[in-house]
């Protein structure tokens, strides 16, 4: 995504945990300009004091594109506090803190995109998701409460429910099931597994001009998953 991004012209603030990870991406991106903003989103008030110095010192954001998640199966009889807080400190509390930081004079400019990422799992049950769900059912409800907060400036704000997308999360859990159930799983998605450049397909638009009238919503790009 950020390098497609940075393919349309953007500058680029790359986060992540994994500066090594990191650095890669900084070196594929076209154009110049581009920073790394190495942090853990762990929810915490840090992140939102990091992404303010980083608008400081690097420049103000037109948009910011929020991915960190991690995925979890489980039962609920085995969901307890601790799984609790490891899936929503990356993504819900992490949320809010950008969001905060995002608020800020000087953060994003006016008119600029916040693009939080969710899943079908916000839209659809299944066994064992429970605590996935509700931190996706939380950002998509963020969102349209962002979307309301923000638009006096006219930022816009809207979430990607996004269906499987082969990534190393996919990955993961494709490896854990059979292969009919890997099939069974892809049949689900008319159109078949996804790419991340689905992904950043919709977040460059969404970002840019084509997506100027779009807020507060939650666009789902699932290969039809939850068309049936
Ligand atoms: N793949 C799918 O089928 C799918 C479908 C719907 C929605 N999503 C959502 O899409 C987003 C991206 O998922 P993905 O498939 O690309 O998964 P992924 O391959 O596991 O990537 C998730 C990324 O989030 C980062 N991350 C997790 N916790 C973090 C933290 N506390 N601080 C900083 N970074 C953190 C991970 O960093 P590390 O590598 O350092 O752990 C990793 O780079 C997630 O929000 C996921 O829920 C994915």
């Amino acid at each position: 995504m950020a390098i497609l991004l940075s393919a349309c012209g953007a500058r680029i603030c790359l986060s992540g945990r994994d500066n090594e990870r990191l650095q890669l991406v900084l070196n594929a991106l076209h154009g110049e300009g581009h920073s790394v903003l190495c942090l853990d989103l762990n929810g915490s008030d840090a992140v939102t004091d990091a992404i303010r110095h980083d608008a400081e010192t690097s420049g103000t954001f037109w948009g910011v594109f929020h991915g960190a998640g991690i995925s979890m199966v489980r039962p609920a009889k085995l969901c307890k506090e601790k799984q609790f807080d490891e899936v929503f400190s990356s993504s819900v509390q992490s949320g809010i803190a950008i969001a905060r930081a995002m608020s800020l004079r000087g953060v994003i400019e006016d008119g600029g995109s916040v693009i939080l990422m969710s899943s079908v799992a916000s839209l659809r049950g299944q066994a064992g998701m429970a605590l996935y769900s509700a931190a996706k059912s939380a950002i998509d409800g963020m969102t349209r409460s962002l979307a309301v907060e923000f638009a006096p400036r006219r930022i816009r704000v809207n979430s990607l429910c996004a269906g499987a997308v082969q990534t190393p999360m996919h990955e993961k859990l494709v490896n854990s099931l059979s292969q009919e159930s890997v099939n069974d799983y892809e049949n689900k998605h008319l159109l078949g597994f996804g790419t991340p450049d689905d992904i950043a397909n919709t977040v460059a638009f969404l970002m840019g001009e084509g997506g100027r009238w779009i807020t507060g919503t939650s666009v789902v790009v699932d290969g039809g998953y939850t068309v049936r």
